[in-house]
């Protein structure tokens, strides 16, 4: 299905990232898997197994160059990028409005927010040449929603990417490229193994606790995981998929129906 096509995924050699990696590969296509720990990556592509079809390009999203060198890289291998994935994100120096850090707002806009268009813009200036691209940003229940303390910056650059996705979308809709996000609920990876005991604690409860709340507020009483973010991934960039863009689909069990 995907044979001859180029993804770049951010953030992709751990978590809701590499699923999506491993999706598209199996799909047949060539994938550049990222991440800002060289010993994770070359252990992703070691377990991925795709060959000349995996290439590591590390890098930190939330430095511009970094971000724009993983597309031009994926450019030098393959010759092209088809599918965009921008999935890396996340927020620390969780703590309530008053007392955010300027640090970890700034942090927060460039991890979310900002890395999601300096790769996008520099895909699009690719895909445009041959009117065809798939851009996916992985947003969050969380940009549905405000109903967690402590995780304002989170919170408010997810909606930010959300308005993000449609803006692409309009522009470039008429071009062959598409832009859609996928919002996931919980989803126990090292994201919420990492951060997850710190916002718990700063919201006063216990990490199970965190967990649970996630689950209990889902229609499925379960988190999710991580190959239901990537069922949808492939939906979006399949033939099939065409017909979706500036839409933004939760995948969260039902979360804030
Ligand atoms: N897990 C959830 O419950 C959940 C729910 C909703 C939305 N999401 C969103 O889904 C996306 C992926 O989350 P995840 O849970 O899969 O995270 P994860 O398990 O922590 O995986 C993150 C991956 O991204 C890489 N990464 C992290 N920060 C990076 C950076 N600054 N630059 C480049 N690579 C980076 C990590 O490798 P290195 O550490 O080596 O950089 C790793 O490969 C995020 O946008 C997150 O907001 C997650």
């Amino acid at each position: 299905m995907l044979t001859g096509q180029v993804a770049v995924i951010t953030g992709s050699t751990r978590g809701i990232g590499r699923a999506i990696a491993e999706a598209l590969l199996a799909k047949g296509a060539s994938v550049v898997v990222n991440g800002r720990s060289r010993e994770k990556g070359a252990r992703a592509v070691e377990e991925m197994a795709g060959g000349d079809r995996v290439l590591f390009v590390a890098g930190d999203v939330t430095c511009q160059e970094d971000v724009e060198n993983v597309v031009s890289a994926a450019i030098e291998r393959y010759g092209k990028v088809d599918i965009l994935v921008n999935n890396a994100g996340g927020s620390s120096g969780f703590a309530l409005v008053a007392d955010l850090s300027d640090e970890a707002w700034q942090q927060a806009a460039a991890w979310i927010l900002h890395s999601a268009f300096w790769a996008t813009r520099a895909a699009l200036k690719d895909m445009a040449k041959r009117g065809y691209g798939r851009i996916i940003n992985i947003s969050s229940v969380e940009g549905r929603q405000a109903n967690k303390a402590t995780a304002s910056h989170y919170i408010t650059f997810k909606h930010a990417l959300n308005g993000f996705t449609k803006a692409v979308a309009f522009e470039y809709g008429a071009t062959g490229i598409t832009c859609n996000a996928i919002s996931p609920g919980g989803v126990e990876t090292d994201l919420m193994t990492e951060t997850g005991p710190a916002a718990a604690e700063s919201a006063g409860i216990t990490y199970e606790q965190f967990k649970d709340n996630y689950a209990q507020e889902t229609a499925i009483k379960r988190l999710n995981t991580v190959e239901e973010v990537a069922a949808v991934a492939l939906l979006l960039v399949s033939p099939e998929g065409g017909g979706f863009t500036g839409a933004n689909l939760p995948v969260d069990g039902g979360t804030a129906l």
